[in-house]
């Protein structure tokens, strides 16, 4: 039996493995979270942060939690009782957003698509424009299901209907095209453990500056410590000084600036291609065994495909025979998806030919 972490491959969901450089830097000696040297490194975070979500908006930072964290500082700070979200929901993620603007007392308008499709993007602009929502919510790469959804028009339709656009891109971003500014998203969370290739811990964060005009004009203040806008602002922007809020993960801020400098120096776009490459290289390969594609082309999230499982697969014996004498973690369905379906991520330095031969030969050997 295999149990050594470092031999484990990582094809489930996220996380992925990270490279050397990043495993570097976690193990750096630390700096105090208010030493002017770590608050360069931050400073080069932020900055790095913009160019990958393809941004101008100087709100650009990374919360000190995971995903989930910057899922709830958006929909904490921008929505208030009584105001109407209207949520794209075809999968795990989309539901958590409506769930949470629930608990948060709004007035939750869904659009729903079976899972493995993308939201009917008509459907969503004309419920845009029938409700003028205060924020209309859509999930780019939706994990449960392995669907990328496009984003053609949805801006335009929530500037003139006075919503804010926001978006959950956690598994495309810096694996697949993601365009802030382009696409005018006002609020954006990601996660540092897919195709970013860090350790799960960081939810970066993206605000327009109409955005912030929307949080400005709140009728009460934002009901959260950790996640107060202006507090982490005080805390993360570098206008006359900074102030203690929290204590910063410090090697996870080091481990996040690294993994964007190898970003950076691939190159987004040659980053996409490798990750679209990855994910065809996959699904050819699993053909062979008889996995099917669960979603159709067009709207596949190519950090994290997703196939059906060939008649009379055992799911639970083979993923525990793969993560437990090769190595090789996958992930199982979620939701209407369970026992049916494989999640397999290829993302970060994972998403190459060399992670897919490795699966097939294992997959040879536990299916013999
Ligand atoms: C699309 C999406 N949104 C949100 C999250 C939540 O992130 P976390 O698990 O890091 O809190 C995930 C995590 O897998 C995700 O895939």
């Amino acid at each position: 039996m295999n149990t050594t972490v470092s031999e484990t491959l990582l094809l489930g969901p996220g996380p992925c493995n990270v490279s050397e450089n990043v495993l570097e830097a976690l193990s750096r000696p630390l700096f105090g979270h208010l030493d002017p040297r770590f608050l360069g490194v931050m400073e080069s975070v932020k900055s790095q942060l913009r160019i990958v979500f393809d941004t101008e908006n100087s709100v650009t930072f990374p919360i000190s939690a995971t995903g989930s964290a910057g899922m709830e500082f958006l929909l904490v700070n921008f929505l208030e009782p009584g105001d109407t979200i209207v949520v794209g929901v075809n999968g795990v993620f989309g539901g958590r957003v409506a769930a949470l603007s629930e608990k948060l007392g709004a007035r939750v308008v869904k659009v729903e698509q079976e899972w493995g499709r993308a939201i009917d993007l008509d459907e969503f602009r004309d419920t845009i424009r029938r409700e003028s929502p205060k924020i209309a919510a859509l999930v780019n790469g939706e994990t449960s299901t392995g669907v990328y959804q496009p984003m053609n028009g949805v801006g335009d339709v929530c500037r003139e209907a006075g919503a804010l656009l926001f978006m959950d891109c956690v598994t495309s971003l810096a694996g697949m095209p993601v365009h802030v500014d382009e696409w005018g998203a006002d609020i954006v969370f990601s996660g540092t453990q897919k195709c970013l290739g860090v350790p799960p811990g960081l939810a970066p964060v993206t605000v327009s500056p109409r955005a912030l005009e929307v949080y400005r004009n709140r009728s009460k203040p934002t009901p959260s410590f950790y996640l107060d806008l202006d507090a982490l602002l005080a805390y993360v922007d570098g206008e006359g000084g900074r102030s203690y809020h929290h204590t910063a993960p410090i090697s996870m801020v080091f481990a996040l600036d690294a993994g964007l400098k190898e970003i950076l120096d691939e190159g987004l776009e040659s980053r996409w291609s490798r990750h679209a490459r990855g994910a065809e290289y996959l699904r050819s390969e699993l053909a062979a065994f008889g996995f099917e594609p669960v979603v159709p082309e067009g709207e596949r999230l190519n950090p994290l495909t997703t196939l059906y499982l060939p008649d009379g697969f055992n799911d639970a014996e083979a993923r525990s025979k793969l993560l437990m004498e090769h190595g090789i973690e996958v992930g199982a369905g979620l939701g209407p998806l369970a026992g049916k379906i494989w999640r397999i991520g290829l993302m970060a330095g994972n998403a190459s030919e060399s992670s897919v031969d490795r699966l097939t030969e294992a997959l040879k050997s536990v299916l013999s």
